[in-house]
């Protein structure tokens, strides 16, 4: 096992998303046709933009000041549709503003969706299969299906999974071969071993703090060692054979005092040989060269 020096993975192949500015603990962005500014407790620096850009977006997140960093609310400087779409690559989906601060997408994860889907592309034999755990807006899973894969997504709330779905159908891929499964992830994940199935992708973004459908409770710190070895399990062509783990890993993690050296070391025990990289997820600001850091990653694939 090898320590690896950090990589920055720049999100730069948006045309409908566009970082403005961001300082003094927030952020002004350009989505679709409108402007938000939200939360962003990364960008201790200050603004370049003049106040006048910030104070012409058409929303504003107000976060609160307790302990939970998603808790607050929009207040509209103008009338808003509920929801608009947006496109990135050819894939179109849902944008609207959530009660959790974000748009329903999560820019910097087209880093990850372009690794997947070379690996997909590049696929020869039967029909991949990719395992898309805490999937919520199902983005990964399309693209992943677009590419060619069979996907089993994977989220604890039925709500998300509905909103996946939504997106599902902005994206002409109604016949697409998806599993919309309403699950706690490790639960699922056990059960998959038991049953001997197999994938050829497996595809997390775990929160720090969550729950199963059943009250399960997934606890980042002390769950992601468990669950990283349960996803190399899955990707084994021989049960029995750890080394003959094949396919892809994407592991991303956002708001919790781990270095991304913490996420790529636990992943690499469980995992051998192949590729890796690991760091941090950015986003370019427009017309300036500092990048935003948005969470922390480490992602394998086999050669
Ligand atoms: C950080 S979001 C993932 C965002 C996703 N990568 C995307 O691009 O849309 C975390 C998701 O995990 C789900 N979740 C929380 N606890 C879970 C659990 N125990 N099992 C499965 N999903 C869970 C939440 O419902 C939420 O949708």
């Amino acid at each position: 096992m090898t320590a690896h020096a950090p990589e920055l993975l720049i999100a730069d192949d948006w045309r409908d998303y566009r970082l403005l500015d961001s300082g003094n603990g927030g952020k002004l962005e350009q989505v679709g046709p409108y402007r938000f500014v939200r939360p962003e407790p990364q960008a201790l620096w200050a603004p370049v933009r003049p106040a006048a850009d910030w104070d012409s977006a058409d929303a504003v997140f107000a976060g609160s000041s307790g302990d939970d960093e998603d808790a607050g609310r929009w207040r509209f400087n103008r009338e808003l549709p509920q929801s608009w779409t947006l496109t990135w690559d050819d894939l179109a989906f849902v944008s609207r503003p959530t009660p959790f601060r974000h748009l329903a997408f999560f820019p910097e994860h087209s880093v990850h969706w372009r690794y997947a889907r070379e690996y997909l592309k590049a696929h020869r034999g039967p029909q991949p299969e990719v395992l898309n755990l805490f999937g919520y807006t199902g983005l990964a899973s399309l693209v992943c299906a677009k590419a060619g894969a069979k996907v089993t997504h994977v989220d604890a709330s039925k709500k998300a999974i509905g909103f996946a779905r939504d997106n599902q159908q902005a994206a002409g891929l109604g016949d697409a071969p998806i599993r919309w499964i309403c699950d706690d992830a490790l639960t699922f994940v056990k059960r998959e071993i038991r049953r001997g199935r197999r994938y050829d992708g497996v595809i997390l973004d775990p929160p720090k703090f969550g729950r199963g459908p059943d009250g399960e409770t997934w606890r980042l710190e002390t769950d992601l060692p468990e669950l990283l070895d349960a996803c190399q399990t899955l990707l084994r062509s021989d049960p029995n054979d750890r080394a003959s783990v094949k396919g892809f890993m994407i592991a991303t993690v956002y708001a919790v005092r781990l270095s991304y050296l913490a996420l790529a070391q636990t992943a690499q025990q469980m995992f051998s040989g192949g590729d890796w990289q690991a760091g941090e997820m950015c986003l370019p600001h427009d017309g300036r060269s500092e990048l935003l850091p948005t969470a922390i990653f480490a992602r394998w694939r086999s050669q």
